[in-house]
Parts: C-alpha cells; sequence; structure tokens
C-alpha cells in the first residue's frame, strides 16, 4: 500500500497572540501562507498591491475566525514602503514577517532586458525583504524574539536560462537571508529561506502539467512549520520539489 499523508498534528492555537506580517498575500503562495498562519491563530497584516483582492483574503480569513488587516504597498517603493512600516508600527509590530512577494518578468535573455526590469526585480524581490527585516527587527529584539521567512527559489540556487535578473535576485535574497540568520539567531530571531521549484499559481508554469507541480498549500505547510518548531530549533532552509517533474 503507497504511504499516505500524515494526519496535521500542529495543536490549531499554535500561534495565539502572535502577529504575522506576509507580502504577496492577495494570490499565489502569500495567500496561502496568510491563510494557513491564521488557521494557527495568528493575526495577520496582510501586503500587496492589488486592494479588492487583499479585501477577498481578508474574509477569508475573518471565516476562519481570525483577524487581518490590509494593507495596501507597491514594494517596488521605497517610499510607499515607509509609509507601511509606520502603519505596521502603529498596528502594534509584527512577530513573524513572511517575504512571499516577488516577480520573475522570466521570458528572454539578458541582453534584452530592460534596466527598468531589472531594478523592479531587484526592488521587489531584494530590496523590500531588506527594508520589512529592517523595519520590523528591533521589534522583535525588543519583544525577545521572532520569525523571518524569506520565500526563494531553486532559481537561487543554479542558473536559469532567460531568468538571469530572477535568478540573480533570489541568489541575493538568499546571501542576505543566510547572513541576517547569523546576526539573530542568537537573539532568538530565525531567519529562514524556503526555496521551492515549480509552484501553481499565475507565477509561470505555462506548459507545464499543474497537478503535478508544488501548490502553494504546500509552500504555506513548510512556512508554518519553519515558524512552529520549539524556539530552541531553527531550520534555516527548505527545498521544496515536486513528486514528478511537471
Ligand atoms: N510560482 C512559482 O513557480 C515559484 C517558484 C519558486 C519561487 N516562487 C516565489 O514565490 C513567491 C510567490 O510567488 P507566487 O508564485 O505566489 O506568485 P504570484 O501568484 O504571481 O503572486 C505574487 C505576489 O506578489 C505580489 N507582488 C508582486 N509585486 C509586488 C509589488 N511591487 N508590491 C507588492 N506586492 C507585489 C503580488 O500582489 P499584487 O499583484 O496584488 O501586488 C502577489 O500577491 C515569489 O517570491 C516567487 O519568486 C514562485
Amino acid at each position: 500500500m503507497p504511504p499516505t499523508d500524515p494526519p496535521a498534528s500542529t495543536p490549531p492555537t499554535a500561534l495565539a497572540g502572535r502577529t504575522a506580517l506576509v507580502t504577496g498575500a492577495s494570490r499565489g503562495v502569500g495567500r496561502s501562507v496568510a491563510l494557513s498562519l491564521a488557521q494557527l491563530g495568528a493575526r495577520l497584516l496582510v501586503v500587496a498591491r492589488d486592494r479588492k483582492a487583499l479585501a477577498e483574503v481578508q474574509q477569508e480569513i475573518v471565516d476562519l475566525a481570525a483577524a487581518a488587516e490590509v494593507f495596501p504597498c507597491d514594494l517596488a517603493s521605497s517610499s510607499e514602503i515607509q509609509a507601511l512600516v509606520s502603519r505596521v508600527d502603529a498596528a502594534g509590530g509584527c512577530d513573524i514577517l513572511v517575504n512571499a512577494a516577488g516577480i520573475g518578468r522570466i521570458g528572454r535573455p539578458l541582453h534584452e532586458m530592460p534596466l527598468e526590469d531589472f531594478d523592479t526585480i531587484f526592488a521587489t524581490n531584494v530590496r523590500a525583504p531588506f527594508l520589512l527585516m529592517r523595519a520590523v527587527v528591533p521589534y522583535m529584539l525588543a519583544h525577545g524574539g521572532g520569525d523571518v521567512v524569506n520565500i526563494s527559489s531553486l532559481a537561487g540556487q543554479g542558473p536559469l536560462a532567460n531568468g538571469a535578473a530572477y535568478a540573480a535576485s533570489k541568489w541575493a535574497l538568499n546571501g542576505l537571508s543566510y547572513s541576517v540568520a547569523e546576526e539573530l539567531r542568537a537573539h532568538n530571531i530565525r531567519v529562514s529561506v524556503v526555496a521551492p521549484g515549480s509552484v501553481n499559481t499565475s507565477f509561470g508554469g505555462a506548459g507545464k502539467d499543474r497537478a503535478k507541480m508544488l501548490q502553494p498549500e504546500d509552500v504555506a505547510a513548510a512556512v508554518t512549520m519553519l515558524v512552529t518548531q520549539p524556539r530552541h530549533a531553527f531550520i534555516s532552509e527548505l527545498r521544496m520539489r515536486s513528486t514528478q517533474k511537471p
């Protein structure tokens, strides 16, 4: 008989009393992460640009008997992030930060890539996680600990033809995460990387068998596993693949 999925064992109140800020929460991986953290009792601060989609996610969270605040923000804009940080401070800070927002602009060789695309990829995928970590870590230090999960990619472990800027941004995000993790682990702040292969979202996957891809819920399960570890245990990185090539 083939192995079956084990029953879920994390208590539904594992994150009660904790506040989680999730970027990219309007759809895809970020939305699933936000819903999974809410299911464990966390209060959510959900961030993306699409206000209507964020409002729908907020309602889904309320339907789970959890609380959510919607913070629309263009993470490619440092001034908008500054305004977001002020609103997060006013909301009381956060114990968990999940940087899931990301863009690819994959599909053409580097010599055809406009400078603006390169800059927007790095602003969204690297500078925004830097600015948000810089903003929330003082709160975590003052409160005795916290968790940061940065959603990277297997493209941050190797080459990606026609996606060089995206791959470079994920290599950069990894380097940022590994280094900050060493700065903060003695302060009970865990900075982890989750690096999935292809996930069934609107991000990509053209021509692939979506049923064989990782699903957003799989990545969300990895995130909840990381943030519910006993405080003395630190899983610094997870690489995720589907069992069958999509
Ligand atoms: N899907 C994959 O195959 C795959 C594989 C490996 C890694 N990843 C990584 O997983 C993460 C989530 O991707 P996904 O698959 O869920 O993609 P997705 O479905 O395209 O969702 C991307 C999310 O990022 C947000 N976002 C993009 N640019 C933004 C900006 N300037 N400001 C604020 N929010 C912004 C989007 O919200 P708005 O449009 O509402 O702003 C959306 O919520 C990304 O970091 C991606 O690199 C994905």
